[in-house]
Formats: C-alpha cells, sequence, structure tokens
C-alpha cells in the first residue's frame, strides 16, 4: 500500500462499525488535533453527527447518511412490508432535516428509499440486506467519481505547469477525502497528480482557512500536509493579495448544490472568491459529483442556504468571546452562491461543463 493509500485508510471519513451495527466515522470536529473514531447507530446519534459536522462535505454526508439509514433499518421490528416502509419513511425524512444545502443528502436517502420501493416484493430481513448493499454502492461509486473529477482536474494542471517551478493552487473549505469517500473532489487533481508520479513539491497548495468553522486551516491543510504537498494556510480575505501577486494559477473548490443554470452553492466565502478570481482573470473551476446537480432547482436563488449557530463566529474556537456578548452575529450562513459567470467550468465525473451549463449537463446524461 502507498503511503498515501496508509493515510487514507487512516482517516476513512465513514465505515462499518462492528457487526455492521453502527456507522465508524472519524469525528471531524477534533481535527487536526486529535484522530478519532466513533460509531453512531441510533438515527439520533446519526442526525447529531451530521448536523454539528463531525461528519461533513456533501459526498460524505450523502454516504453516511445511507450508511446511517442501512443500520436504522436493520433494527426495525416488523415482518410486513407497510409496517416496515412506514417506519422506514419516518427515519428517512428525519435524518433528511439535518442540514438542508447538500442536495447529496437527498439524493441519498431517496435512492435507499427507491432500493426499499423497488423490493417490495422480497421479505423485509431480505430488504434490510440489499439496504447494506445499496450503501456500499454509494460509497464504492463516489471513489470512482472523485477519481475522474481528478483526472480531468490533472489535465489543467498539466497544461499550466512550468518545470521547475511549483504550481500555485488556491482552494476554500474542505473537499478533500475527508468530505468524500477517498480522494475528495476539488482535491482530487492533486492526490491524483501524485498517482501519476508529480512530486508533492511540484505544487503548492493555498488552502483558505475558511471562517468560522476553520475547515481550510483544520481539515484540508491537515490532509494535504500528511500527503507530504507544500501547503499554507491564509485567512480568508488575504486570498486577494495572493491572487494579485501572481502566486495562484488555478482555483478548485467544491459545492454542495449546482442548479440547472450552474450557480453553485459551497462554503460560505466561495462567491467572494468567484468575484476576485474574475477580477484577476484565474481560471476557477468547480469540482461536482454529478449527485451535487440539482436539475429541478432552476437558479442559485431557489438553493435553501443552511444558518447557523452564531456562537460559531464569537466564541467556538476562542478561548475567550471575540466580540462583545451583546452583540449580534446572528447572520451566520454556513454557504454563498457563486454566480455561475464568474466562474470557468464545472468538472463532473462525467466530464468537464461550461456555459450554458444546462445544456452541458444535459449532453452528459445528467437529467
Ligand atoms: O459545512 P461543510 O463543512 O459540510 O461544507 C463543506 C463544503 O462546503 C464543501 O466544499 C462541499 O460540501 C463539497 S465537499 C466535496
Amino acid at each position: 500500500m502507498s503511503e498515501l493509500d496508509e493515510f487514507f485508510e487512516k482517516v476513512i471519513t465513514v465505515k462499518w462499525g462492528e457487526g455492521k451495527k453502527s456507522v465508524d466515522i472519524i469525528d471531524q470536529t477534533l481535527l487536526p488535533g486529535t484522530i478519532k473514531r466513533i460509531q453512531i447507530r441510533t438515527k439520533e446519534e446519526i442526525w447529531e453527527a451530521i448536523k454539528k459536522l463531525r461528519v461533513r462535505g456533501a459526498p460524505a454526508i450523502g454516504v453516511s447518511a445511507a450508511y446511517g439509514i442501512a443500520v436504522v433499518a436493520n433494527e426495525i421490528k416488523a415482518d410486513d412490508y407497510q409496517t416496515f416502509y412506514k417506519e422506514f419513511r419516518a427515519d428517512k425524512d428525519y435524518l433528511a432535516s439535518s442540514r438542508p444545502t447538500a442536495v447529496n443528502l437527498f439524493w441519498a436517502l431517496n435512492r435507499m428509499d427507491d432500493t426499499v420501493k423497488a423490493n417490495r416484493d422480497k421479505p423485509v430481513s431480505e430488504i434490510k440486506q440489499i439496504l447494506y448493499t445499496e450503501a456500499e454502492k454509494i460509497r464504492d461509486e463516489d471513489v470512482q467519481i472523485s477519481r475522474n473529477i481528478g483526472e480531468i482536474g490533472f489535465k489543467l494542471l498539466q497544461d499550466l505547469k512550468v518545470d521547475g517551478e511549483e504550481l500555485g493552487i488556491l482552494t476554500h473549505c474542505n473537499a478533500g477525502t475527508l468530505a468524500t469517500a477517498k480522494y475528495g473532489t476539488a482535491t482530487a487533481p492533486m492526490y491524483i497528480a501524485l498517482e501519476h508520479g508529480w512530486s508533492p513539491k511540484d505544487m503548492h497548495v493555498y488552502c483558505d482557512e475558511t471562517r468560522p468553522l476553520l475547515q481550510g486551516a483544520r481539515l484540508t491543510s491537515f490532509e494535504l500536509s500528511n500527503a507530504g504537498i507544500t501547503t499554507s494556510v491564509q485567512c480568508d480575505n488575504m486570498a486577494a493579495l495572493l491572487m494579485k501577486t501572481g502566486r495562484v494559477k488555478i482555483i478548485f473548490v467544491g459545492c454542495d448544490r449546482v442548479a440547472a443554470n450552474g450557480d453553485a452553492a459551497n462554503k460560505i466565502g466561495t462567491s467572494a472568491l468567484a468575484v476576485l478570481a474574475h477580477h484577476y482573470g484565474i481560471p476557477m473551476y468547480i469540482c461536482a459529483p454529478s449527485s451535487t446537480i440539482d436539475m429541478k432547482t432552476a437558479t442559485g436563488d431557489d438553493i435553501p442556504i443552511e444558518m447557523r449557530d452564531p456562537e460559531e463566529i464569537k466564541s467556538m474556537w476562542y478561548k475567550e468571546p471575540m466580540a462583545p456578548a451583546s452583540v449580534d452575529a446572528s447572520f451566520n450562513p454556513a454557504f454563498d452562491v457563486a454566480d455561475h459567470r464568474l466562474f470557468t467550468g464545472i468538472i463532473t465525473e462525467k466530464g468537464l461543463c461550461h456555459a450554458p451549463y444546462e445544456k452541458a449537463f444535459r449532453d452528459l446524461g445528467i437529467q
């Protein structure tokens, strides 16, 4: 096993717990200081883990919801289909209420729901086993999807690479191995570059710290530096100067939901990055599994944006509150929407898309 694969194995985001009675996740709220795995088994524990960002990142949320509903469904005490399905639906709807923006959550749960319905003629005990298999399929597919995204992104890196110089790449939030089943989406081009023989020193990845929950500082820089890639962390408001001074040659970010017109919801700050990239003429790509593309949502204005606890801004990462207790911090959106006119393209596992996006998606068979 390569060193990189050993690392991926150590921080694997979601796997089965013992006897498939639970879901085993790495608790991302404790990273980078503590690598601790936890086992979640009840629907309440799974809901809490997604809500509190113990497991996070759109594809990983989808995989953990699929694993979670398989574990929860296995505990349903019913032999007849009607009773089983009624309880399954209630559990599924409950898990779907954990976070509103990443469409992969609903996509994965609906796929599990479709699986139950397609097998309604089989005994409940068999349906339960089929759900385990479907969840594993979702996970395995995610590995292949991020690999494909990585191959496409790697070609873009090759076009920009100058011999003897490190290639400056900027990313925001964490769309890495911790957010998926293996390669990440925005980080996949870098990991695939290593698999194709690039030296980790051929690249320099600038990680936006990503206020307020610091996914870039805590997670992305942790992952990439463990892979040996030259990595730095900068405050979000330093990205403009990095771009202006020519250090950043390309930007890759992940996303939580892409509307039919290509508008892309991703971690708060992505929209500002897209404005800057457009201004400085730096190519910026949204990396999106096709499960993140929501053709039922026409434009970014229709994407629901999750609002989170003001304490994440004022006190969560500080020894003492860094704003007066009485000051309002209730505007705490977890995501924003990058206007599709501002970035260069969207990399899906099926191919690279450019505007007009709706047509490009349909041409790739994304419905
Ligand atoms: O709130 P988070 O940490 O779940 O937000 C994650 C992101 O915004 C990622 O960029 C996105 O989910 C893509 S992960 C491949």
